[in-house]
């Protein structure tokens, strides 16, 4: 089978490897850069945007593709999944529609109420910042302030991490509404949630999702969740499928909640096919929906796919045909601590074109899995670009053996101008999330 994967990051190198791991396949890329991972396991690659529709139908044409798999959203949003599946090309992806869910944050929000799904939040949309303060003020200034649509996870201020004031509140509404922030001069002013944040992937098939393990991703750019939101500097996750301070039930809950948004979306005419991602914050009362995406999510693939013992490629046939429901994935029980390396500067002004040498030999032979991301391949290194340049995945029985074995990974991946959170995965600070967790339940 022809695979062609769509996208040149991290995600996308570890969907790649899933792709390869699976029987029968030859891998065709789209890339926007010159991912070395994702070139070394290519039978034949593209570097071109991945949201040029035109150029990438094209090639998958040209290269027979028989099923084509999306990594980022963007192309989603232009409608990549329906115009290849136009010429005639399985596409494991959702529609231009059904992806929506992520791509319209209001249309989210107003689908949970219109379904009565729960893990809802109260939430407004503004095109007059000044409206808005009166709806803050209702909210007593706990509010997050967000573009309706895709910003690359950079583009959400929330009180009390970004700013303080309903003023300061008032004063980034309107930077969205006159800039445009996120595609359309309008603002969603959302109650804060208050607890601890964890995503959900899973499968699904429009009818039926297959949840996969739960993951904690770390946005903000410096230790102890310092700094501002990036696109996310690391991510793990526990042998047992859940998180230090998740338990079984709030973790099937929120898979309730993933379900019933697939189920809400096929009645909309929306089905939705393929991974999709549910970053929920665990509050006192149970999970809230902070956001649904239409996609793997990025770091956290890399904590999942390497442990998917079932043949990929089968369980994207299955959501394309519907049948998921007869579906049983095995999945290693370990856990997996993931971090990336970002330029100096990453955030706020990256330092581009920076030298990274990475001895890949070293890294698998302290048995890290190594993905490259935003980066270009030179002669015996990797150059940055302006997003994240790799990740390095440590895989074990407990988390602190998991970090270890990245810890040393990373040693093996030198420049002068990277930065990484060390802190992800270390004790201190899942213990201080655990603490957190426990002093919002009150106990
Ligand atoms: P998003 O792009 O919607 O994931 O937002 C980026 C980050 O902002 C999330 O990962 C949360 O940490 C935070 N955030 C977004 N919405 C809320 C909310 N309603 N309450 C609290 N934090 C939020
Ligand atoms: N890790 C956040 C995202 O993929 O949106």
């Amino acid at each position: 089978m022809n695979i062609l994967v769509v996208g040149g990051g991290a995600r996308e190198h570890a969907i790649c490897n899933a792709v390869v791991e699976s029987k029968n396949t030859v891998l065709y890329s789209i890339m926007h850069n010159r991912n070395p991972g994702i070139e070394r396991l290519a039978e034949e690659y593209m570097v071109e945007k991945e949201t040029n529709i035109n150029s990438v139908t094209e090639f998958a044409c040209d290269k027979n593709i028989d099923l084509a798999l999306v990594g980022p959203e963007a192309p989603l949003q232009e409608g990549l999944t329906d115009a290849l599946m136009e010429k005639g090309i399985t596409t494991c992806a959702p529609t231009k529609k059904a992806a929506r869910i992520e791509t319209d944050k209001e249309w989210m929000r107003k689908l949970l109420k219109k379904y009565d799904i729960p893990g809802q939040l109260r939430y407004r949309s503004f095109t007059d910042a000044e409206k808005a303060r009166r709806f803050i003020e209702e909210l007593n200034g706990d509010v997050a302030v967000k573009p309706i649509g895709l910003t690359g996870g950079k583009g959400v201020k929330v009180s009390g991490d970004h700013f303080s004031t309903t003023d300061e509140a008032v004063e980034y509404a309107k930077e969205v509404i006159t800039r445009k922030i996120g595609g359309i001069a309008k603002v969603l002013i959302e109650e804060k949630a208050v607890g601890e944040e964890f995503t959900l992937q899973a499968f699904s098939d429009g009818e039926t999702i297959l949840p996969l393990p739960a993951v904690q991703d770390h946005k903000r750019l410096l230790p102890g969740d310092k700094g501002p939101n990036t696109g996310g500097m690391g991510s793990y996750s526990c042998a047992d499928g859940l998180l230090p301070f998740l338990s079984k039930g709030e973790y099937e809950e929120a898979a309730s909640i993933l379900q019933e948004v697939i189920e809400a979306l096929s009645r909309e005419k929306s089905r939705y096919i393929g991974p999709i991602y549910g970053q929920f914050m665990l509050t006192a009362d149970g999970p809230r929906i902070i956001e649904i995406n239409a996609r793997f999510g990025d770091p956290e693939a890399m904590n999942v796919l390497p442990l998917l013992r079932t043949d990929f490629i089968e369980i994207c046939s299955t959501m394309i045909d519907g049948t998921l429901y007869s579906k049983q994935i095995k999945i290693d029980r370990k856990a997996t601590v993931c971090k990336y390396v970002v330029p100096e500067g990453y955030g706020v002004k990256s330092r581009v074109g920076e030298k990274i040498f990475v001895d890949e030999e070293n890294i698998n032979g302290v048995g890290a899995k190594l993905f490259y991301a935003s980066v270009n391949k030179e002669d015996d290194y990797v150059t940055t670009t302006s997003s994240r340049s790799l990740a390095v995945v440590g895989i074990a029985d407990t988390i602190s053996e998991a970090e270890e074995i990245c810890e040393k990974a990373l040693t093996y991946v030198k420049s002068d101008h990277i930065f990484i959170r060390h802190d992800i995965g270390k004790e201190d600070l899942i213990n201080k999330r655990i603490e957190h967790m426990k002093q919002i339940r009150g106990m």
